[in-house]
């Protein structure tokens, strides 16, 4: 990251807390921790364009959307710790975390109404297909194929975002549309990347400052849990007999499942096509001019195959 996109971060950081001051533990979560994708994508895509002062507003009002959605992702998957800290449901219970969550994505809506037409689109349409993923996972409709299901899910859950947050720094830079849609592209590749080694941390990780096995105790079927299945060996068929009722909450059963998971080919086989998406990324790159906010776009790449948290 150079000084001037670490510069406008911490702007960022100042103008975040700003809009939810006067809230109760609205800051709890951005408080504890979060990598600040989103916003560093915005502002990447930002630098690809002549006007700079709404790069801020469309940077907060993306990770806005991000933590706002956070919040109702963990009533949904009773998500007891996120970013080492208890989470807002945990805390102070479903209503205020759905609450605080509601308030998030209002005020990232003011901010949207203030950068214009074309911008206000996207972020709606983002969030609609946002709400449409996480709608698809948990109603979970009869599909002949899970694998290509799992990857709608997450290109619309998790890569919408991704994708938005690289185009709308370039819209409201007032970069050129092939350059928007150049970006789009690449985040959405990147988004599905990132969505990828996330559910492989959440069978692997230690690290995360989320709690492993979260997915399998919610009942979400993820992509290294069908390439597991998929195997066709002894731990598949154990595994399939554990998976049959959905939510695996018994804490035997469930300390079982995540170690067939964790011993056969599921996160390795996800990490190959995570590899594969990233790839898909950094070539979405190519018609971009060669510049330090497209070499730092290209570094994400590797970066999200690496993550750890
Ligand atoms: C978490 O995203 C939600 C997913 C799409 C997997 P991040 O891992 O980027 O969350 P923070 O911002 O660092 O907390
Ligand atoms: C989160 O998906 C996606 C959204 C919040 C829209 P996950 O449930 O996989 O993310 P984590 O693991 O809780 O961060
Ligand atoms: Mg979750
Ligand atoms: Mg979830």
């Amino acid at each position: 990251m150079g000084i001037t996109t670490d510069h406008v971060l911490s702007e960022v950081e100042h103008r975040l807390r700003e809009v939810l001051a006067g809230f109760d533990g609205a800051t709890h979560l951005i408080d504890a921790g979060g990598k600040r994708l989103r916003p560093e994508l915005v502002v990447l895509g930002a630098e690809f364009g002549p006007r700079q002062d709404k790069v801020v507003d469309a940077a907060v009002l993306t990770e806005l959307v991000h933590v706002g959605t956070l919040h109702h992702d963990d009533v949904m998957d009773g998500a007891p710790v996120r970013h080492g800290v208890p989470t807002a449901n945990m805390l102070w219970g479903n209503n205020r975390a759905i609450l605080l969550g509601d308030l998030m994505l209002a005020r990232a809506a003011e901010l949207g109404a203030d950068l214009g037409m074309a911008a206000l689109r996207l972020q709606t349409a983002t969030l609609a297909r946002l709400v449409r993923g996480q709608l698809m996972e948990t109603v979970r409709p009869r599909t002949a194929d899970p694998m290509a299901f799992c990857l709608e899910v997450m290109a619309d859950k998790s890569a919408s975002l991704f994708a938005m947050a690289a185009e709308l720094g370039a819209r409201v830079a007032e970069a050129d549309d092939a350059v928007c849609a150049a970006l789009s592209a690449y985040g959405e590749h990147l988004g599905i990347a990132f969505q990828l080694v996330d559910d492989v941390l959440d069978i692997v990780g230690a690290e995360s400052g989320k709690t492993p096995g979260t997915d399998l105790r919610a009942g979400v079927v993820t992509v290294p849990v069908l390439h597991a299945l998929a195997a066709g060996d002894a731990a598949a068929d154990r595994l399939r007999v554990l998976l049959v009722a959905g939510a695996v909450t018994d804490p035997d059963l469930h300390a079982e499942a995540l170690s067939l998971l964790r011993e056969g080919p599921g996160p390795w086989l996800t990490r190959a096509d995570a590899r594969r998406h990233a790839e898909l990324a950094r070539s979405a790159l190519s018609t971009l001019v060669p510049c330090r906010a497209r070499d730092a776009l290209a570094a994400l790449c590797e970066g999200v195959l690496e993550r750890a948290v």
